[in-house]
């Protein structure tokens, strides 16, 4: 309560501390965001229809209007509700929300214009793979081999699909199943 009471007198004297380094959002702001907030304020479950899993739903905002005024961190709700000041306080029901530190980066970023970043949109954590051709056709993956007790059959197991193999004739016998496209 103190502490609180005396930041928000040293806001209120000298405005909002800042950092000597320009905020970085994609560095700085997402990892903040994705800590405390986007688990209620994602694109697909956005309470109060404020998404955060992106620089443009945050800046789009929710159902009260703007979440932020970028420029001026004061009248930014997102900004007032994370430090407290504004009911209802985010997160909701005493959750660890951001620490002080964490709130003087929020304050900067809106402060230096609530910039996002350039081209796609980091927050959103997806796993991004290379697209491989396959050469020629792909062989199924034997998933069981079996053999008769005099060692003359050998089953070969792969999805949908058994293959039964003469060991002494070679003659060769394939078993699919309904689903089975071999
Ligand atoms: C446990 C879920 C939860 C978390 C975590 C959470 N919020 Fe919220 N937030 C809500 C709910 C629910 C509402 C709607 C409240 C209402 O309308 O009374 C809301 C509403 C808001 C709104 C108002 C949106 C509008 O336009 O009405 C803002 C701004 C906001 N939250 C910011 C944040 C920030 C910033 C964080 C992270 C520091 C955060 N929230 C974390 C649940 C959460």
């Amino acid at each position: 309560m103190m502490k609180t009471f005396c930041l928000t007198l040293l806001w209120a004297v000298v405005g909002f501390p800042t950092n000597s380094f320009a905020v970085d959002f994609v560095k700085d702001v997402a990892p903040i965001l994705q800590k405390y907030c986007v688990s209620c304020h994602a694109e697909d479950d956005a309470q109060g229809g404020l998404a955060m899993d992106t620089h443009a739903g945050l800046m789009s905002g929710g159902e009260s209007g703007l979440a932020l005024t970028s420029g001026v961190a004061s009248s930014s709700r997102m900004f007032l509700m994370a430090s407290g000041k504004l009911e209802p306080v985010m997160p909701p029901d005493d959750m660890e929300g951001p620490s002080d530190d964490e709130l003087v980066i929020l304050a900067d970023w809106i402060e230096e214009g609530a910039e996002g970043p350039d081209g796609e949109m980091p927050i959103r954590r997806e796993l991004k793979t290379p697209k491989v051709p396959t050469a020629g056709d792909v062989a199924l993956p034997v998933t069981a081999i079996a053999r008769s007790d005099d060692g003359t059959w050998q089953a070969t197991a792969k999805f949908g699909a058994i293959t039964l193999n003469n060991l002494v004739s070679g003659e060769s016998l394939e078993v699919t199943n309904k689903l089975g496209k071999v």
